[in-house]
């Protein structure tokens, strides 16, 4: 996968991709993250990339010719028409399906606005996808095209070890993951629950299929109308809504 962010702050960006996980499969070629910055390609001598918006108003608005050539400058490189994501809070709002769907790609742009907005009229010609990190407004689009990338890039073959990708998941079956502990095990007078230090694996398998069943009940109930249940899932479940579960 080839990640390109179309952005004013290539070094926000790439400081925190080059981090971690996905800074490792980076190095190991498993992926490549490439930052193009948007003043580069401005033809102003002040080399500005935003001017006044037309019609009045508050704010500066992105000019739509340097990220345009900045845009084509990818697609010089491309084999085809990469898939172009706006991030925005207008967009559809960011989930793990869409992770999925994004990782099937061989390439990615991500544009990056700032100050008040981005000219129209490039957005017409260049983004195929809006998409949004949640209701809120932040102060440009790098933070969600990085959260984007970290999302998509653990989903890439290669990219987590073994251990990484043994390791249960929320969002498994649409339900959030069991509690985890580890050692001590006594902390502060909180005892790690028994049944994990039995050694019986069924018994801790339900255990933690319980505990993932009660916590997207008690936190995110949304998601249990697109969870993956078994018979006794259900009958779990039931207890919980009839309050008869004993804790
Ligand atoms: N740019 C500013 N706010 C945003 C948000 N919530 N999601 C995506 N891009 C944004």
């Amino acid at each position: 996968m080839k990640f390109h962010i179309l952005t004013l702050f290539p070094e926000m960006v790439l400081s925190g991709l080059n981090t971690s996980i996905v800074g490792r499969a980076s190095k190991n070629g498993l992926l490549s993250i490439e930052a193009v910055n948007i003043r580069d390609f401005s033809t102003n001598k002040h080399r500005h990339v935003d001017d006044y918006p037309y019609g009045g108003g508050a704010g500066m608005v992105m000019q739509p010719e340097p990220i345009y050539a900045a845009y084509q400058s990818i697609c010089e490189q491309a084999q085809k028409k990469p898939r172009v994501i706006y991030l925005t809070p207008q967009g559809r709002v960011f989930h793990q399906q869409m992770a999925e769907e994004f990782a099937k790609e061989e390439e990615l742009v991500f544009l990056c606005g700032h100050y008040e907005g981005v000219d129209e009229r490039v957005l017409e010609l260049i983004a195929t996808d809006y998409v949004s990190m949640g209701d809120y407004v932040l102060t440009g689009g790098e933070l969600p095209a990085m959260v984007m990338i970290d999302c998509i890039s653990r989903l890439l073959p290669g990219v987590l070890n073994n251990e990484e990708s043994a390791e249960f998941e929320s969002f498994h079956d649409n339900l959030l993951e069991y509690p985890q502990y580890t050692r001590p095990e006594v902390f502060l007078d909180k005892k790690v629950p028994e049944v994990l230090l039995s050694g019986h694996h069924a018994n801790i398998e339900r255990w933690r299929r319980e505990q993932s069943l009660k916590r997207t009940f008690e936190r995110r109930p949304d998601l249990l109308e697109m969870a993956v249940l078994d018979k006794k899932d259900r009958a779990f479940l039931k207890m919980l809504q009839e309050g008869k579960e004993q804790g």
